[in-house]
């Protein structure tokens, strides 16, 4: 899971995801990253953790880290909030298995447009409200696949 700062989008993806998939057993392992370096370190925005805990997920021990070209590696998708992180992996990957896995997470439940997971970062808190709705529907999609494919 990519945004850009790896504090407010990603961190709950990654948290909605996890949840999902312990609940099916899966042993997927998810994580999360920022095309940013700017708040390596820092755990994520308080507005994001308190919507998370609203759903009773615990995403406040999760550390921002800034994404890297091993994630190509290390990962089978990797999915992007934005437009913005689209183009910068796809700057970053190096061949076309490693480019096909860059995906725009709300393709999952609007396939036929660009749709962004919008940045909260500046706006209230329901703007995280809405954000996990977002990403709740659309995880949702990637675990039923998962399932599927199993
Ligand atoms: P995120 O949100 O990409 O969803 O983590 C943002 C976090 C921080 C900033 C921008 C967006 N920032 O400008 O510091």
């Amino acid at each position: 899971m990519v945004c850009l700062g790896n504090i407010c989008r990603s961190p709950l993806a990654q948290g909605i995801l996890e949840k999902k998939s312990k609940k099916i057993n899966t042993n997927i392992h998810v994580d999360s990253a920022g095309t940013s370096g700017w708040h390596i370190g820092a755990t994520p925005d308080l507005r994001s953790i308190n919507v998370a805990k609203k759903y009773k997920i615990d995403i406040s021990h999760q550390q921002a880290r800034k994404f890297t070209t091993y994630d190509f590696k290390k990962f089978d998708k990797i999915y992007v909030m934005d437009m913005d992180n689209y183009k910068n992996l796809i700057r970053l990957c190096s061949n076309e298995n490693e480019c096909n896995k860059i995906e725009l997470i709300l393709k999952k439940i609007d396939p036929e447009n660009n749709p962004s997971v919008p940045d909260p970062y500046y706006g209230g808190e329901d703007g995280f409200e809405k954000i996990y709705k977002l990403l709740e529907k659309a995880c949702s999609k990637i675990i039923n696949e998962i399932e599927v494919n199993e």
